[in-house]
């Protein structure tokens, strides 16, 4: 017996909506080391990515998996506190099943975090940096197979992924702020493996300016669908630095989480403003 996608997706949404059972207007997903940023949110209800009928389950260290349902600068919002990547072996069809499920649960909008090493000589750890395009061509698109015609065209547009007014509001929040804010391009890989260095300077030659493990197949499902994406990345790591060059887990997780307050001011204030 095959099955069907659509099915899955509304047994998860009805068994949702039973636990939370209001309106949402914002989807939120916490990368590597941003988990803290839940605590901003006025929670009303958690369910453990475990309990729900579906889910994938997360596996990777730094990230707590479950669903937080609540309200932040007013507005009723869902976040996941942990994603599936696609290099712990998911499916891109499953990394991005969560997107599908908040779409139907309401929202129109999602903001989207990551971990990224830089490649950009100008960035340096600890900057943020707005994503105002993406590369995905290391990254097998999750729309490959049958069109879910439901929920979206066959050939989306991708011109504008990372909505232009979220990241104009985002430029003026780090100024009010007075924090440094940085934008660029995000190249998604696949990992596990963090990047040789030959690597890097590819993606640097090729137009990047950060480079991660997840973030993109995400993105491009809410645009089949038409929900509005606004996408930033911490940048933990330096993958062009000249000097000798470990990368370690632990590294970009401690970077995220002294980043993190920058990246909680831009989403409540985004949040707020939709
Ligand atoms: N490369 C890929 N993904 C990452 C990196 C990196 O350097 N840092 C955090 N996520």
């Amino acid at each position: 017996m095959t099955i069907d996608p659509m099915q899955q997706i509304r047994e998860t949404v009805s068994f949702l909506k039973q636990q939370y059972p209001h309106q949402l207007e914002a989807g939120i997903v916490l990368g590597s080391g941003l988990g803290n940023f839940a605590n901003a949110i006025s929670i009303e209800k958690e369910v453990a990515y475990g309990d729900i009928p579906h889910f994938p389950v997360s596996t990777v260290q730094g990230h707590t998996g479950r669903l937080i349902f609540g309200t932040l600068s007013g507005k009723k919002v869902v976040a996941m506190a942990g994603r599936f990547h696609f290099y712990e072996g998911y499916t891109p069809q499953e990394v991005v099943f969560p997107i599908r499920v908040m779409k139907l649960l309401g929202i129109h909008t999602l903001f989207l975090s990551n971990a990224a090493g830089g490649v950009n000589p100008s960035f340096k750890v600890g900057d943020i940096m707005i994503i105002t395009d993406h590369v995905s061509f290391f990254t097998p698109n999750p729309l490959i197979g049958k069109n879910i015609e439901e929920l979206g065209p066959r050939f989306p547009d991708m011109s504008e992924p990372y909505k232009k007014d979220l990241i104009q509001k985002a430029r003026q929040v780090a100024q009010q702020h007075s924090f440094d804010i940085k934008e660029g391009v995000y190249v998604a890989v696949t990992g596990p493996t963090f990047e040789t260095r030959a690597e890097y300077k590819l993606i640097h030659a090729l137009g990047g300016d950060v480079v991660g493990m997840s973030t993109v197949q995400e993105c491009i499902v809410a645009n089949h669908m038409g929900i509005r994406v606004f996408a930033m990345s911490v940048i933990t790591d330096m993958g062009i630095r000249e000097e000798e060059n470990v990368i370690t887990h632990e590294e970009v997780l401690q970077a995220a989480k002294e980043a993190e307050p920058k990246l909680a001011i831009l989403f409540k204030e985004l949040v707020g403003s939709i």
